[in-house]
Protein backbone atom coordinates (compact mmCIF):
# COMPACT_ATOMS: atom_id res chain seq x y z
CA UNK A 1 0.00 0.00 0.00
CA UNK A 2 2.95 2.30 0.88
CA UNK A 3 4.65 1.97 -2.57
CA UNK A 4 1.19 2.58 -4.18
CA UNK A 5 0.93 5.69 -2.14
CA UNK A 6 3.87 7.05 -2.86
CA UNK A 7 3.74 6.16 -6.47
CA UNK A 8 0.37 8.00 -6.21
CA UNK A 9 2.37 10.93 -4.53
CA UNK A 10 4.99 11.34 -7.25
CA UNK A 11 3.03 11.01 -10.16
CA UNK A 12 1.22 15.03 -8.81
CA UNK A 13 4.64 16.38 -7.89
CA UNK A 14 4.77 16.80 -11.15
CA UNK A 15 1.25 18.14 -11.72
CA UNK A 16 2.59 20.64 -8.82
CA UNK A 17 5.45 22.13 -9.94
CA UNK A 18 3.88 22.72 -13.44
CA UNK A 19 1.14 24.33 -12.02
CA UNK A 20 3.76 26.35 -10.02
CA UNK A 21 1.74 26.16 -6.73
CA UNK A 22 -1.50 28.09 -7.53
CA UNK A 23 -4.36 25.70 -6.25
CA UNK A 24 -6.72 27.05 -8.94
CA UNK A 25 -4.40 25.83 -11.52
CA UNK A 26 -4.10 22.55 -9.76
CA UNK A 27 -8.03 21.59 -9.52
CA UNK A 28 -7.73 21.76 -13.24
CA UNK A 29 -4.77 18.92 -13.51
CA UNK A 30 -6.36 15.62 -14.67
CA UNK A 31 -3.80 12.58 -13.89
CA UNK A 32 -3.74 8.79 -13.27
CA UNK A 33 -3.36 7.14 -10.35
CA UNK A 34 -1.26 4.22 -9.67
CA UNK A 35 -4.28 2.00 -11.13
CA UNK A 36 -4.27 4.55 -14.51
CA UNK A 37 -8.00 5.15 -13.20
CA UNK A 38 -8.95 9.10 -14.36
CA UNK A 39 -8.55 11.25 -10.78
CA UNK A 40 -7.80 14.92 -10.46
CA UNK A 41 -4.67 16.03 -8.90
CA UNK A 42 -5.97 17.61 -5.46
CA UNK A 43 -4.57 18.22 -1.74
CA UNK A 44 -4.14 14.92 0.02
CA UNK A 45 -6.63 16.29 2.64
CA UNK A 46 -9.47 16.72 -0.33
CA UNK A 47 -8.90 13.01 -1.03
CA UNK A 48 -10.71 10.73 1.75
CA UNK A 49 -9.09 7.62 0.12
CA UNK A 50 -5.86 8.96 0.42
CA UNK A 51 -6.15 11.17 3.84
CA UNK A 52 -7.43 7.67 5.29
CA UNK A 53 -4.32 5.99 4.58
CA UNK A 54 -1.87 9.17 5.43
CA UNK A 55 -3.93 9.84 9.18
CA UNK A 56 -3.09 5.56 10.04
CA UNK A 57 0.14 6.90 11.34
CA UNK A 58 0.61 3.47 12.83
CA UNK A 59 0.50 2.37 9.21
CA UNK A 60 4.06 3.37 9.19
CA UNK A 61 4.16 6.35 6.73
CA UNK A 62 3.85 9.94 7.63
CA UNK A 63 4.07 12.55 5.12
CA UNK A 64 7.43 14.87 5.86
CA UNK A 65 7.63 18.30 4.66
CA UNK A 66 9.70 17.00 1.82
CA UNK A 67 6.87 15.26 0.42
CA UNK A 68 4.59 16.05 -2.14
CA UNK A 69 0.95 17.20 -0.90
CA UNK A 70 -0.50 16.73 -4.03
CA UNK A 71 -2.05 13.70 -4.92
CA UNK A 72 -3.81 11.79 -8.01
CA UNK A 73 -7.31 10.99 -6.68
CA UNK A 74 -9.71 8.89 -8.20
CA UNK A 75 -13.21 9.81 -8.31
CA UNK A 76 -15.34 7.58 -6.60
CA UNK A 77 -18.83 6.46 -8.59
CA UNK A 78 -21.91 8.56 -7.55
CA UNK A 79 -24.52 6.36 -6.19
CA UNK A 80 -27.41 8.82 -7.75
CA UNK A 81 -26.32 8.15 -11.51
CA UNK A 82 -25.52 4.92 -10.68
CA UNK A 83 -29.04 4.33 -10.25
CA UNK A 84 -30.20 6.40 -12.74
CA UNK A 85 -28.08 3.87 -15.51
CA UNK A 86 -29.31 0.55 -13.59
CA UNK A 87 -33.02 2.10 -13.72
CA UNK A 88 -32.56 1.38 -17.66
CA UNK A 89 -32.87 -2.40 -16.96
CA UNK A 90 -34.41 -3.09 -20.91
CA UNK A 91 -30.85 -1.97 -22.28
CA UNK A 92 -28.56 -3.60 -24.45
CA UNK A 93 -31.51 -6.06 -25.70
CA UNK A 94 -30.74 -7.72 -29.54
CA UNK A 95 -31.84 -9.63 -31.47
CA UNK A 96 -29.79 -12.26 -33.18
CA UNK A 97 -29.36 -10.03 -36.06
CA UNK A 98 -28.34 -11.88 -39.26
CA UNK A 99 -26.86 -9.78 -41.35
CA UNK A 100 -28.02 -9.01 -44.52
CA UNK A 101 -25.14 -8.21 -46.48
CA UNK A 102 -21.97 -8.88 -45.36
CA UNK A 103 -21.46 -6.76 -42.32
CA UNK A 104 -24.61 -4.19 -42.82
CA UNK A 105 -26.59 -4.41 -39.71
CA UNK A 106 -29.94 -5.56 -39.98
CA UNK A 107 -32.67 -2.78 -39.85
CA UNK A 108 -33.78 -2.00 -35.53
CA UNK A 109 -31.10 -4.66 -33.85
CA UNK A 110 -29.10 -1.58 -33.12
CA UNK A 111 -31.56 1.02 -31.41
CA UNK A 112 -29.27 2.65 -28.86
CA UNK A 113 -27.07 4.12 -32.17
CA UNK A 114 -27.85 7.74 -32.57
CA UNK A 115 -25.70 10.30 -35.02
CA UNK A 116 -25.24 13.96 -34.19
CA UNK A 117 -26.21 16.80 -36.56
CA UNK A 118 -24.02 19.87 -37.35
CA UNK A 119 -25.70 22.66 -39.08
CA UNK A 120 -24.07 24.23 -41.95
CA UNK A 121 -23.88 20.96 -43.81
CA UNK A 122 -25.25 20.13 -46.85
CA UNK A 123 -28.29 18.14 -46.85
CA UNK A 124 -27.69 14.69 -46.20
CA UNK A 125 -24.96 12.07 -44.93
CA UNK A 126 -22.77 15.15 -44.42
CA UNK A 127 -24.60 16.70 -41.89
CA UNK A 128 -23.80 13.70 -39.68
CA UNK A 129 -20.23 13.71 -38.61
CA UNK A 130 -19.76 11.55 -35.57
CA UNK A 131 -22.01 8.73 -33.70
CA UNK A 132 -22.93 8.32 -30.54
CA UNK A 133 -25.10 5.81 -28.35
CA UNK A 134 -28.16 6.57 -26.00
CA UNK A 135 -27.66 5.53 -22.34
CA UNK A 136 -30.55 6.78 -20.78
CA UNK A 137 -33.87 8.27 -21.61
CA UNK A 138 -32.15 11.95 -21.47
CA UNK A 139 -28.35 10.81 -22.09
CA UNK A 140 -26.28 10.32 -25.19
CA UNK A 141 -22.64 9.74 -24.70
CA UNK A 142 -19.97 10.18 -27.19
CA UNK A 143 -16.42 11.78 -27.51
CA UNK A 144 -15.30 15.01 -26.53
CA UNK A 145 -13.36 15.72 -29.73
CA UNK A 146 -17.17 16.29 -31.28
CA UNK A 147 -17.74 19.28 -30.09
CA UNK A 148 -14.05 20.35 -30.86
CA UNK A 149 -14.82 22.15 -33.88
CA UNK A 150 -18.36 22.53 -33.92
CA UNK A 151 -21.09 21.76 -31.79
CA UNK A 152 -24.12 19.52 -32.83
CA UNK A 153 -27.60 21.23 -33.20
CA UNK A 154 -29.27 18.05 -32.67
CA UNK A 155 -29.69 14.40 -32.20
CA UNK A 156 -30.84 11.74 -34.69
CA UNK A 157 -32.11 8.40 -33.07
CA UNK A 158 -33.69 5.51 -34.26
CA UNK A 159 -31.91 5.87 -37.62
CA UNK A 160 -31.19 2.72 -40.18
CA UNK A 161 -30.57 3.93 -44.01
CA UNK A 162 -29.75 7.59 -44.47
CA UNK A 163 -30.67 7.72 -47.63
CA UNK A 164 -34.72 7.01 -47.32
CA UNK A 165 -36.84 8.77 -45.02
CA UNK A 166 -38.71 5.41 -44.12
CA UNK A 167 -36.84 2.99 -43.43
CA UNK A 168 -38.28 -0.82 -44.27
CA UNK A 169 -37.50 -4.69 -44.50
CA UNK A 170 -38.00 -7.57 -45.87
CA UNK A 171 -39.38 -9.86 -43.70
CA UNK A 172 -39.56 -13.54 -44.43
CA UNK A 173 -39.52 -15.39 -47.86
CA UNK A 174 -42.26 -13.32 -49.57
CA UNK A 175 -42.35 -10.27 -50.40
CA UNK A 176 -43.52 -8.55 -47.14
CA UNK A 177 -41.93 -5.41 -46.31
CA UNK A 178 -41.73 -4.28 -42.39
CA UNK A 179 -40.78 -0.44 -41.88
CA UNK A 180 -40.22 0.99 -38.86
CA UNK A 181 -41.51 4.89 -37.55
CA UNK A 182 -39.08 7.86 -38.85
CA UNK A 183 -35.97 8.17 -37.04
CA UNK A 184 -36.11 10.94 -34.41
CA UNK A 185 -34.23 14.34 -33.85
CA UNK A 186 -33.97 15.38 -30.49
CA UNK A 187 -32.55 18.82 -29.63
CA UNK A 188 -29.80 19.55 -26.91
CA UNK A 189 -30.27 20.73 -23.22
CA UNK A 190 -26.97 20.60 -22.65
CA UNK A 191 -23.57 19.36 -23.47
CA UNK A 192 -20.90 17.66 -21.02
CA UNK A 193 -17.33 17.76 -22.41
CA UNK A 194 -14.93 16.12 -19.84
CA UNK A 195 -12.80 19.02 -18.26
CA UNK A 196 -9.48 17.43 -18.56
CA UNK A 197 -10.26 16.95 -22.41
CA UNK A 198 -9.35 20.67 -23.61
CA UNK A 199 -5.42 20.70 -21.85
CA UNK A 200 -4.69 17.12 -23.64
CA UNK A 201 -6.33 16.32 -27.39
CA UNK A 202 -5.61 12.50 -26.98
CA UNK A 203 -7.10 11.45 -23.46
CA UNK A 204 -10.51 11.56 -21.97
CA UNK A 205 -12.41 12.13 -24.41
CA UNK A 206 -15.60 11.57 -23.76
CA UNK A 207 -18.46 13.93 -23.36
CA UNK A 208 -22.34 13.50 -22.55
CA UNK A 209 -25.10 15.59 -24.30
CA UNK A 210 -28.27 15.94 -22.16
CA UNK A 211 -31.09 15.99 -24.33
CA UNK A 212 -33.76 18.61 -23.76
CA UNK A 213 -36.50 15.92 -23.27
CA UNK A 214 -37.23 12.37 -22.48
CA UNK A 215 -36.99 9.67 -25.35
CA UNK A 216 -40.03 6.94 -25.89
CA UNK A 217 -38.67 3.96 -25.64
CA UNK A 218 -39.58 1.49 -28.61
CA UNK A 219 -38.17 -1.36 -30.73
CA UNK A 220 -35.68 1.13 -32.74
CA UNK A 221 -35.00 3.75 -29.79
CA UNK A 222 -33.63 1.65 -26.84
CA UNK A 223 -30.52 2.27 -24.78
CA UNK A 224 -26.97 0.08 -24.45
CA UNK A 225 -25.60 -0.75 -21.02
CA UNK A 226 -22.97 0.14 -19.45
CA UNK A 227 -20.34 -1.91 -17.37
CA UNK A 228 -22.19 -0.83 -14.18
CA UNK A 229 -19.92 -3.34 -11.75
CA UNK A 230 -16.76 -4.39 -11.22
CA UNK A 231 -17.51 -8.17 -11.98
CA UNK A 232 -18.56 -6.54 -15.75
CA UNK A 233 -15.81 -4.42 -15.90
CA UNK A 234 -13.26 -7.77 -14.94
CA UNK A 235 -14.58 -9.16 -17.57
CA UNK A 236 -14.78 -6.18 -20.05
CA UNK A 237 -10.70 -6.10 -19.84
CA UNK A 238 -10.78 -9.97 -20.16
CA UNK A 239 -12.39 -10.06 -23.54
CA UNK A 240 -10.40 -10.28 -26.48
CA UNK A 241 -12.69 -9.60 -29.09
CA UNK A 242 -15.18 -6.45 -29.61
CA UNK A 243 -17.37 -5.53 -31.76
CA UNK A 244 -17.51 -1.45 -33.21
CA UNK A 245 -20.79 -0.72 -35.08
CA UNK A 246 -21.32 3.19 -37.34
CA UNK A 247 -22.02 4.31 -40.56
CA UNK A 248 -18.29 5.43 -40.80
CA UNK A 249 -16.48 5.36 -43.71
CA UNK A 250 -16.05 1.88 -46.28
CA UNK A 251 -12.93 1.06 -47.17
CA UNK A 252 -13.45 3.19 -50.26
CA UNK A 253 -13.84 5.83 -47.52
CA UNK A 254 -16.98 6.54 -48.78
CA UNK A 255 -19.88 6.63 -45.97
CA UNK A 256 -22.26 4.00 -46.06
CA UNK A 257 -25.96 4.77 -45.19
CA UNK A 258 -26.44 2.04 -43.14
CA UNK A 259 -24.59 0.91 -40.02
CA UNK A 260 -22.01 -1.46 -40.05
CA UNK A 261 -20.44 -3.67 -38.13
CA UNK A 262 -17.14 -5.20 -37.71
CA UNK A 263 -15.20 -7.08 -34.65
CA UNK A 264 -11.38 -5.77 -33.71
CA UNK A 265 -9.25 -7.60 -31.60
CA UNK A 266 -7.56 -5.98 -28.41
CA UNK A 267 -4.05 -5.11 -28.56
CA UNK A 268 -1.59 -4.24 -25.41
CA UNK A 269 -2.07 -0.78 -24.87
CA UNK A 270 1.60 -0.67 -25.48
CA UNK A 271 0.92 -0.75 -29.82
CA UNK A 272 -1.12 1.88 -29.27
CA UNK A 273 2.24 3.72 -28.09
CA UNK A 274 4.32 2.16 -30.60
CA UNK A 275 2.01 3.39 -33.37
CA UNK A 276 0.80 6.60 -31.90
CA UNK A 277 4.29 8.21 -30.78
CA UNK A 278 3.33 11.51 -30.50
CA UNK A 279 0.43 10.91 -27.64
CA UNK A 280 0.26 10.76 -24.30
CA UNK A 281 -1.78 7.19 -23.31
CA UNK A 282 -3.38 5.92 -19.88
CA UNK A 283 -4.55 2.71 -19.33
CA UNK A 284 -8.06 4.39 -19.36
CA UNK A 285 -8.02 3.49 -23.00
CA UNK A 286 -8.64 0.47 -25.34
CA UNK A 287 -6.23 -0.01 -28.30
CA UNK A 288 -7.42 -2.29 -30.87
CA UNK A 289 -6.67 -3.42 -34.36
CA UNK A 290 -8.59 -2.33 -37.28
CA UNK A 291 -11.01 -4.00 -38.48
CA UNK A 292 -9.66 -7.08 -40.16
CA UNK A 293 -12.82 -7.26 -42.42
CA UNK A 294 -13.45 -4.95 -45.42
CA UNK A 295 -14.49 -1.73 -43.65
CA UNK A 296 -13.79 -0.19 -40.86
CA UNK A 297 -17.11 0.73 -39.44
CA UNK A 298 -17.12 3.23 -36.59
CA UNK A 299 -17.73 7.28 -36.31
CA UNK A 300 -15.74 9.21 -33.90
CA UNK A 301 -18.12 9.12 -30.38
CA UNK A 302 -19.74 5.95 -31.52
CA UNK A 303 -19.65 2.36 -29.54
CA UNK A 304 -16.87 -0.26 -29.14
CA UNK A 305 -19.28 -2.94 -27.53
CA UNK A 306 -19.73 -6.62 -27.13
CA UNK A 307 -22.23 -8.85 -25.89
CA UNK A 308 -21.45 -9.74 -21.77
CA UNK A 309 -23.63 -11.11 -18.90
CA UNK A 310 -25.23 -8.17 -17.33
CA UNK A 311 -27.25 -8.78 -14.54
CA UNK A 312 -27.98 -12.48 -15.21
CA UNK A 313 -29.16 -11.67 -19.13
CA UNK A 314 -27.01 -11.45 -22.12
CA UNK A 315 -26.86 -8.06 -23.09
CA UNK A 316 -25.09 -5.63 -25.18
CA UNK A 317 -22.79 -3.31 -23.10
CA UNK A 318 -20.41 -0.58 -24.31
CA UNK A 319 -17.03 -0.68 -23.27
CA UNK A 320 -15.33 1.66 -25.33
CA UNK A 321 -15.99 4.85 -27.38
CA UNK A 322 -14.40 5.66 -30.68
CA UNK A 323 -11.74 8.21 -30.26
CA UNK A 324 -9.36 8.37 -32.78
CA UNK A 325 -7.72 5.42 -35.28
CA UNK A 326 -5.81 4.93 -38.62
CA UNK A 327 -7.07 7.60 -41.55
CA UNK A 328 -6.59 4.82 -43.73
CA UNK A 329 -8.78 1.62 -43.26
CA UNK A 330 -8.36 -1.95 -44.09
CA UNK A 331 -5.82 -4.70 -43.36
CA UNK A 332 -2.33 -3.37 -42.06
CA UNK A 333 -3.34 -0.16 -40.86
CA UNK A 334 -2.89 1.16 -37.83
CA UNK A 335 -4.69 0.49 -34.48
CA UNK A 336 -7.52 2.18 -33.48
CA UNK A 337 -7.98 4.21 -29.64
CA UNK A 338 -10.90 4.57 -27.65
CA UNK A 339 -11.80 5.74 -24.14
CA UNK A 340 -12.68 2.96 -22.00
CA UNK A 341 -15.95 3.43 -20.43
CA UNK A 342 -15.46 1.60 -17.19
CA UNK A 343 -12.58 3.93 -16.20
CA UNK A 344 -15.32 6.82 -16.59
CA UNK A 345 -18.00 5.59 -14.54
CA UNK A 346 -16.91 7.95 -12.06
CA UNK A 347 -17.12 11.20 -14.32
CA UNK A 348 -20.30 9.77 -16.43
CA UNK A 349 -22.47 8.96 -13.02
CA UNK A 350 -21.38 12.12 -11.70
CA UNK A 351 -22.01 14.44 -14.03
CA UNK A 352 -25.81 12.71 -15.04
CA UNK A 353 -26.56 12.87 -11.24
CA UNK A 354 -25.78 17.09 -11.39
CA UNK A 355 -26.76 17.78 -14.54
C1 LIG B 1 -36.52 4.81 -12.54
O1 LIG B 1 -37.53 4.69 -13.51
C2 LIG B 1 -38.82 5.04 -13.07
C3 LIG B 1 -39.83 4.75 -14.17
O2 LIG B 1 -39.42 5.30 -15.38
C4 LIG B 1 -38.83 6.50 -12.63
O3 LIG B 1 -40.10 6.87 -12.15
C5 LIG B 1 -37.77 6.71 -11.56
O4 LIG B 1 -37.70 8.07 -11.20
C6 LIG B 1 -36.41 6.24 -12.05
N1 LIG B 1 -35.42 6.32 -10.99
C7 LIG B 1 -34.24 6.91 -11.18
C8 LIG B 1 -33.29 6.85 -10.02
O5 LIG B 1 -33.91 7.47 -12.21
C1 LIG C 1 -0.73 15.22 -23.06
O1 LIG C 1 -0.14 15.03 -21.79
C2 LIG C 1 1.09 14.34 -21.78
C3 LIG C 1 1.56 14.18 -20.37
O2 LIG C 1 0.55 13.69 -19.56
C4 LIG C 1 2.11 15.08 -22.65
O3 LIG C 1 3.29 14.33 -22.73
C5 LIG C 1 1.55 15.29 -24.05
O4 LIG C 1 2.42 16.06 -24.82
C6 LIG C 1 0.19 15.99 -23.96
N1 LIG C 1 -0.39 16.09 -25.30
C7 LIG C 1 -1.00 17.21 -25.72
C8 LIG C 1 -1.58 17.15 -27.11
O5 LIG C 1 -1.09 18.22 -25.06
C1 LIG D 1 -23.85 12.64 -6.58
O1 LIG D 1 -23.80 13.86 -7.27
C2 LIG D 1 -24.71 14.84 -6.80
C3 LIG D 1 -24.60 16.03 -7.72
O2 LIG D 1 -23.30 16.50 -7.83
C4 LIG D 1 -24.36 15.21 -5.36
O3 LIG D 1 -25.30 16.14 -4.87
C5 LIG D 1 -24.41 13.94 -4.53
O4 LIG D 1 -23.98 14.23 -3.21
C6 LIG D 1 -23.51 12.86 -5.11
N1 LIG D 1 -23.72 11.62 -4.38
C7 LIG D 1 -22.73 10.89 -3.94
C8 LIG D 1 -23.10 9.65 -3.19
O5 LIG D 1 -21.56 11.18 -4.13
Amino acid sequence: MIGRLWSCLTLCLLAALIGSGQEARLNADFCSNFEDRPGRCIHYQRCPPIKAIVQRKRAGYELTQREPTFVCCEEEINDTGLAMLRNETECGKFSLAKVAHGQEVKMGSRPWMALLRYEGMAEGRSQFQCGATLISKRFILTAAHCMSREKPVSIRLGEHDLSTEVDCTMVGVGSQTRCQPPPEDIGIDRIIVHEGFPNNLTQNDIALIKLNRDVEYAAHINPICLPLNQQLQRDVRDQLVYRVTGWGRTESNAYSNVPREASVNRLLLQDCVAAYPRNAFAENQICTSSASQDSCSGDSGGPLLYAFRYFGQQRFVQTGIISYGPSQCGVGSSPGVYTDVGAFLPWITKQMAQA
